[in-house]
């Protein structure tokens, strides 16, 4: 039988009606059973302070286990100013420290960028891919997936609601399922 993996998933937006966050909902119903995808919350982690590391709030040691727990990370965002929202580059950075403790450190990965416009966070999904590198997360590297015109894909209950996308989405999990056994280490 296939292994089964966890895949903490990231949402780079906060807000409660968050496109990106109906695009992660749709990937976690359209994952092939093998993956099951869980959203870490990262709204409440404190901005990140090198000098209160040696003391770490209660909610950084949290996210940093579970993200070491996880077999795989899925981060998913919307753009802001044609890079990656504060709060997910926060949760970065958080899960990054202390030096040589990175709760990142080969975990294969994957990024989906969603946004009203037609460039669908190529900017985003681009300066997340350059942390990535350095976070050693062997990140997906096609398909790509730059979901353009986001916010006329869902209905009124956050549902999917095209199919040329489902089908897209289906087979990028596909994809990122394969991914995660050739580059999970033994
Ligand atoms: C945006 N938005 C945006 N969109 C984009 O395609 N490129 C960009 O550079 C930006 N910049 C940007 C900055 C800030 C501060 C905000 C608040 C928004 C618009 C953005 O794509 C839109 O608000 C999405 O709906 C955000 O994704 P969620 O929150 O719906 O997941």
């Amino acid at each position: 039988m296939d292994q089964t993996h966890d895949v903490a998933v990231i949402i780079g937006s906060l807000r409660k009606g968050s496109i990106n966050r109906q695009v992660a909902n749709a990937l976690a119903e359209l994952a092939p059973a093998s993956l099951k995808l869980n959203i870490i919350e990262i709204g409440h982690l404190p901005i990140y302070n090198q000098d209160v590391d040696e003391n770490p709030p209660a909610a950084w040691t949290a996210f940093r286990e579970r993200i070491k727990a996880a077999d795989a990370v899925l981060l998913v965002t919307p753009e802001h100013n044609r890079s990656i929202p504060a709060a997910l580059k926060n949760a970065l950075d958080i899960g990054s420290r202390p030096y040589g403790k990175s709760a990142w450190n080969g975990k294969p990965g994957a990024v989906v960028s969603a946004s009203p416009s037609a460039i669908g966070g190529f900017g985003a999904n681009h300066h997340l891919r350059q942390s990535l590198v350095f976070l050693n997360v062997p990140t997906m590297q096609q398909p790509e997936a730059y979901v353009g015109g986001a916010d006329k894909l869902f209905d009124a209950n956050g549902k999917l609601a095209n199919d040329g996308t489902r089908t897209f989405l289906q087979s990028f999990m596909q994809a990122f399922a394969a991914w995660i056994t050739t580059n999970t280490r033994s």
